[in-house]
């Protein structure tokens, strides 16, 4: 099998990898484009402009049709967070699946308590994040968050930030903030927007420390301004991912949740790409900026692959939805807890935080040398696991790089490298993967992006 799909001329070859996937019997690839172009709605879109079938996975590795192996530096979309079929939590979702798959929240079941006493275990001591309300995705834990805030605090304006991602459901479309994946509806009451801390392009044009957080002390004048003064809350992702991998300084949250609770709102903490130890510090991303959130959601790697998401928050806001009857058909079933239960099992047995740390430190030091040879990298950041790299054309004028961004995304892949894309322009290199990565992945993964870096600056 071939380490390198299309092109030799990367100097590191891709880690051997013993794992033989089972032969794929199923349609071909033009026949799955044929069948996609006719039957899924238009709007589900494919990353390549010649774009792969990918049917089997294992570990940090995935293999197309025809049996060629790629490094996926994307972790599914950051839902794979400790490998791809990871043999414990197979094993363990093979177990169940042969002995119960559905029935409903309405009936007791071990798995989904034991997820919630876990989860209420590695959120802060003395926090009181000990109520869990189990989903099914991101915008399903969000749209959670934002009704008990709502409901909790009596009023309606929830803030959100610039080049923030909270879903594609209406209120959570209407919460995030990148044009686009916007649609020209209006966007729904009650949601504000107010820049972000992106200190590569402030939005003041300032320059950090110097800038004493303008984008963060901001907040308050938009809540005087365009709010009554009173808030339901504010949303936000403690790194921004979608958006391009934007990580605050470190005291920004401290201002940010100040302001917030000053005037009445809820602070909610979107973890859906930050939980359970990617930024490879802590379990939860917030934990890096030194607050503590009233909400957290979660979703993404936090069943390594299966559709789970969450919403944990303090009894007292918890109780509000109490006061209706409030259902979620698929949310807690046994089989996505039981995934939740047996990832957060490996994240701890395979010290996969420290191993984000450390793997995460490795490469992102690589990346970082790298834009001493190539005048296209403009920015290098994010923490552990959560990496983006921002291309441009200019490095004084910061014009995106948005071609030679799909270019280098496309010539990686040729190479055997699956890396992922975000920012308002799409000219961040996102590099979230499976976090069993290993360090002479890394040294494959830096030489190919080294090398399509080259051949996208011709
Ligand atoms: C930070 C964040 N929040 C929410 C979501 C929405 O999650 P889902 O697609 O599972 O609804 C995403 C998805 O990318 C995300 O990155």
């Amino acid at each position: 099998m071939s380490n390198r799909p299309n092109a030799g001329d990367v100097g590191v070859p891709m880690p051997p990898c013993d794992h033989q996937p089972r032969p794929y019997t199923g349609p071909d690839r033009d026949e799955l484009v044929r069948l996609r172009r006719r039957y899924l709605n238009p709007a589900i879109f494919h990353y390549y402009a010649d774009p792969i079938a990918i049917v089997a996975g294992h570990m940090q590795y995935l293999w197309d049709e025809r049996g060629r192996r790629y490094l996926d530096a994307l972790g599914g979309v950051v839902t794979v967070s400790v490998g791809h079929c990871h043999p414990k939590i197979t094993r363990r979702l093979r177990e169940q699946v042969g002995r119960l798959v559905h029935t409903t929240t309405i009936y007791l079941h071990p798995n989904v308590v034991r997820l919630a006493e876990a989860l209420a275990a590695r959120l802060p001591e003395g926090s009181g994040l000990t109520r869990s309300y189990f989903t099914n995705s991101g915008s399903d834990s969000n749209e959670l968050a934002v009704l008990m805030a709502r409901l909790h605090t009596g009023r309606y304006d929830i803030l959100a930030l610039r080049s923030g991602y909270h879903g594609c459901s209406e209120t959570t479309l209407g919460l995030t903030g990148v044009g686009t994946w916007k649609y020209p509806n209006p966007t729904p009451p009650g949601i504000r927007h107010v820049p972000n801390a992106y200190c590569y392009r402030c939005p003041f044009g300032a320059r950090y420390p110097g800038c004493d957080l303008r984008c963060a002390h901001n907040i308050e004048d938009v809540i005087r301004y365009e709010t009554g003064g009173e808030i339901a809350g504010l949303i936000a992702e403690p790194i921004q991912g979608v958006g391009g991998i934007i990580v605050p300084p470190r005291e920004y949250f401290e201002v940010v949740y100040a302001i917030v609770r000053r005037y009445g709102g809820l602070c909610i903490a979107d973890e859906v790409q930050t939980a359970w130890g990617r930024t490879g510090a802590h379990y939860w991303g917030f934990e890096n900026f030194g607050v503590l959130p009233d909400i957290v959601t979660m979703a993404k790697g936090i069943g390594n692959g299966t559709p789970l998401g969450a919403c944990t928050t303090r009894d007292e806001i918890a109780q509000v939805l109490a006061r209706r009857l409030h259902f979620n058909t698929f949310g807690g079933n046994p089989v996505s807890a039981l995934a939740g239960l047996a990832t957060l099992e490996v994240v701890e047995e395979e010290h996969v935080q420290e191993r984000a740390r450390r793997v995460g430190a490795y490469l992102k030091e690589k990346l970082v040398a790298l834009q001493d040879k190539h005048e296209l990298i403009g920015d290098v950041r994010g923490m552990g696991l959560l990496l983006g790299v921002e291309l441009v054309r200019d490095r004084g004028t910061k014009e995106p790089a948005i071609d030679e961004t799909a270019r280098v995304f496309e010539l990686a892949r040729e190479r055997g490298l699956l890396l992922g894309k975000g920012g308002l322009f799409g000219n961040v290199l996102r590099i979230t993967p499976p976090m069993c990565l290993s360090e002479a992945d890394c040294d494959f993964l830096a030489a190919c992006v080294d090398r399509c870096l080259t051949l996208a600056a011709r």
